[in-house]
This record gives structure tokens, sequence and C-alpha cells, in this order.
């Protein structure tokens, strides 16, 4: 073939493509004008190129330091939500605090999860994050009334303080401390052991690696061939579904009844009084709870450490209040308990503002079940939302001076439950363990501030595919 043949044949192709596009648009612009719902406008906003969409731009800007910067551009042209093409699909796209409450706080008559391909296989088809109805609110509710028992804070408080302490030992002022990998090692043992009473040791060991390999594919290409990062991730999960359905069987085999005190969520889940949940479904829900104890949670806390580290006025205030508890602990003879830390109200605005700033979460996705219409906008049946939270949590318009990190702003408490606060969801979704989350990042920070000072390194923070430090935040320490 010559050039030319080679150009023309390029230009029929893009033609096509461009056509065929165009034919899908207007058939479901046609679908749409019969249904007397939408006669409202789908947002305003561009679907951008045939089958890609604005998917390049979005990610991107994801990369950036700013990844708002892409809904920014189009917050103003369209407004505060618009119309998109990003990850396969159509989508409606949410920066408006009102919008986001509504998508939240729908059941699956309206939304469902939709995430992309390589997530959904890894998590499976029966993880909480991807069921609907009646079982997702068993699971959430079980799971969640676990979370919040005083039996499981104390668990956790013991275990964190422990592990917190035995890895502060070791700390040396002669080399830098990685406060993400310290954070991580920590959080991922104290939720395993919630979730399978596994103590540290080989096993623990065994999870931590295949739990690493598992979570690189996440948010990999949906390709499921040997060698491909999906496939090496999928492989890591079968590894660990199998350690964790021998100790369902093995608690099985003990024949568990159902009033026995849960000390772990395996035991939850095999207690439902409702109905014989599968050992299939227990490992995925179990496996995919380790995720914020090797992510969410450590990364909040090493979020908080960057931002206090920038913010001396912050860690002296968060210092003195840690400093006064500990004293006043001391003189009683008491150990802390995970009320005391959770009564640390500048910590707990510490922790509050490293939410809002540090959006670990930056927003959720749905799919509509049928035509849906809020505020004036309406979302066609099959078409993704994308909540953004980031964009709320950063709008000047909802906080003053966005970009800074402030964590007296929240000493109007009811900020925290308002609608443009909402780092851990809402509605029927609301994270169950957003109480764990704070109770750990408040332990590992009372012990850090109490024992140590410290010269942070510079780092920058990275936010795709998902929020971690750069250089994994090293600290000089020196012992109090
Ligand atoms: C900083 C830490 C955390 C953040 C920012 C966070 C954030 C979130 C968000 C935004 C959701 C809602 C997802 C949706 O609506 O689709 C969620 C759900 C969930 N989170 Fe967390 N989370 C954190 C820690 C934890 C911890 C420690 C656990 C304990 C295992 C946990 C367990 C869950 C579960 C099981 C769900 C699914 C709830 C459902 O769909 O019914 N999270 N989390």
């Amino acid at each position: 073939m010559d050039n030319a043949s080679i150009l023309l044949t390029a230009a029929i192709l893009f033609c096509a493509i461009v056509f065929c596009y165009k034919v899908i648009v207007m058939s479901s612009r046609r679908s749409r004008d019969k249904n007397p719902l939408l006669q409202l406008e789908v947002p305003p906003g561009s679907l951008g190129w045939p089958f890609i969409g604005e998917t390049i731009e979005f990610i991107s800007s994801a990369y950036s330091d700013r990844p708002e910067t892409f809904m920014n551009k189009r917050r103003h042209i369209y407004g505060k939500v618009f119309k998109s093409h990003i990850f396969g699909s159509p989508t409606v796209v949410s920066t408006d605090a009102e919008v986001t409450k509504f998508i939240l706080q729908s059941d699956a008559k309206t939304f469902v999860p939709s995430y992309p391909k390589s997530l959904t296989e890894l998590m499976g088809k029966t993880s909480i994050l991807l069921i609907n109805g009646s079982l997702q609110r068993r699971i959430h509710g079980l799971v969640g009334s676990f979370f919040k028992s005083p039996q499981l804070k104390a668990q956790i408080t013991r275990d964190m303080q422990k592990y917190v302490q035995q890895s502060m030992e070791c700390w040396r002022d002669d080399h830098p401390i990685l406060i993400q990998d310290e954070a991580k090692n920590i959080a991922f043992q104290v939720l395993v052991k919630a979730l399978i009473s596994l103590d540290p040791g080989k096993g623990m060991e065994f999870l931590k690696k295949q739990f690493q390999e598992f979570i690189l594919g996440l948010m990999s290409l949906p390709i499921n061939v040997p060698g491909s990062r999906l496939h090496r991730s999928l492989q890591a999960k079968k590894r660990m579904s199998k350690l964790v359905k021998n100790i369902i069987k093995s608690k099985r085999d003990k024949g568990l009844i159902i009033s026995t005190v849960a000390q772990d969520v395996v035991d939850v889940l095999l207690n439902d009084p409702h109905e014989q949940l599968t050992d299939d479904l227990i490992a995925d829900n179990v496996i995919d709870m380790m995720i914020p104890g090797e992510d969410s949670v450590p990364v909040l806390i090493t979020l908080a450490v960057k931002y206090l580290s920038d913010c001396p006025a912050a860690l002296q205030q968060l210092t003195e209040e840690n400093m006064k508890l500990k004293r006043s602990k001391a003189k009683l003879g008491e150990q802390l308990n995970w009320n005391d830390y959770l009564s640390l109200s500048f910590t707990q605005d510490v922790i509050t503002e490293t939410l809002r700033m540090g959006n670990i979460i930056i927003g959720v996705m749905r799919k509509a079940t049928r035509d849906v219409e809020i505020k004036g906008h309406s979302i066609p049946k099959g078409w993704c939302v994308l909540a953004y939270f980031r964009s709320v949590h950063l709008d000047e318009t909802n906080y003053e001076w966005p970009y800074q990190f402030y964590p007296w702003r929240w000493q109007h408490k009811e900020m925290v439950t308002s609608s443009n606060f909402t780092p851990f969801g809402g509605g029927q979704r609301l994270c169950p363990g957003l109480d764990l989350a704070r109770l750990e990042a408040s332990i590992f920070l009372h012990h850090l501030v109490t024992q140590f000072s410290w010269k942070a390194e510079d780092d920058t923070v990275v936010n795709f595919p998902t929020v971690r430090l750069k250089r994994r935040m090293p600290i000089w320490v020196e012992r109090r």
C-alpha cells in the first residue's frame, strides 16, 4: 500500500467511527425525546472523542497535583453538573453537594454501583461495594454494628497501641522514617486481626505479599491473559481466598453457634441469622475490607503527618492536647481507651481537615437504573454518574481558603455532618469503618507527637490511581 492509500483508508475508518458514534448518540437522543420525563435536558457538556470520550484528559488531570482542574474547567463553562464521557460510558459528573447527596441517598431502584471492569473483576460479584438491595443492606448492617461495637473498638485500640509501640521502639534518629510504610504495616495488621483474627507471623506476611499484588490490579487494563497485571492480581486474590476459606472452614468445623460473641468479621458473617452466606461471599468481602487497611487508613495517617509538618501552629496545638491527656492518664495510672482518643477535639479537627483536603476517595460512581431527574437535570437510564467529592471539598463557596490546611474551621461541629463534607460517602453505603479510621489515625498521631519531634523531608501528594505520597513521607525523628 502506498502512503496515499493508507491515508485514504485511515480517513474512511475515521469517518465510519464518527458516523457510528453519531448514530448511537442520535438514537439515544431520539429515544429520550419520546420520554416525557426527559423533556428536561441532559446537563450541558461535551462527550469528547468517539469511544475514548474525555478519558485521556480526565486521567492526565488526575495525575497532576490539581486533579480537579478537569472539573473546574467544565464547571466554569457548563455549571456544577455537566455531562462527559469517561471510562467508556457517557457520564453525568456532579460537583454539586445537593446533587451528590441525592445520588448517595438513592437506592438500587435509581442507581447501582458502577466501577471500571478491572476493579469489578477483582472485587468479585458478591463484594459489598458492588451488590445491591437487601443483601447489601444486611451485610452493611452486620459489619457496621460490629465495627461500632465497644468490644471491637477496645480490641482495635489495644492492637493499634501495641503495633504502634513496637514499630516506634525501633525508630532511630540516624535514618529517615517512612511514615507511609510504617502506617501501612500497622493498619494492615490491625484490620486483618479484626477481619479474620490472624496474628502477625508467617500467615500475615504471606497475606500482605499477596495483597500488595492484588491491589496493584484494581485500576489496571481489563485484560486477563497470563502475564497481564490483572491476571497476576487475580491469581494473588485466589491465593488469599484459599487462606481465608481455610479459616472459614475451621470455624464451621468447630460448629460456631449463633450465641457466640463474634471475634471477627468472619464470625459476624457466619452468624448471619437470616441465611447461610456462602464461603465465596464471606471470603470476597473480607478481602475487600482489607483495602482500607493497606490503603485508605495509612494514607489518612500519612497525609495528616504531611499537613502537620507544613503547619507548625496546628502541630503545636495537637502536641499540647495529646501531652495533656498523656500526663493526666499517667497521674491516674490508667491506659488510654478508645473514648479518650476520640474525645481529643483538636486531634479530631486535624483528622477532619485531612479528610477534606486529602480526598482519599475522590468520589463514587453509579449507573442509573432508570431515567432520573435531579435538581432540573436529567440522567438517562444506563448513563453513569460520578459524584466527585473532591470538587465539593475544595470549593471556595463551601470553605474559605479551601487549599489551606486550617483545622480550626471545624470548631463549628455541625459542618462535619453537612452535605458539603462526604469523605466517607453517605446514605445506605456510608462507610461503616469511619469510626475505626478516625480511631486508628488518632492513636498513631498521639504516640507520634508525644514521643517524637521531627523534621519532614520534601514530598508531594500523588492523586492517581490512588492517593499516596511520592517518597512515602520521610521524616527525621528525635525522641522527646
Ligand atoms: C480514611 C479511611 C476511609 C475512607 C476515606 C473510606 C471511604 C469510604 C467511602 C467513600 C465509601 C462509600 C462507597 C460508596 O458509596 O460506594 C466507603 C464504603 C465502605 N467502607 Fe470505607 N473508608 C475508609 C475506611 C474504612 C475502614 C477502616 C473500613 C473497615 C473495614 C471500611 C469499610 C468500608 C465498607 C465495608 C464499605 C462498603 C459499604 C457499603 O457499600 O455498604 N472503610 N468507604
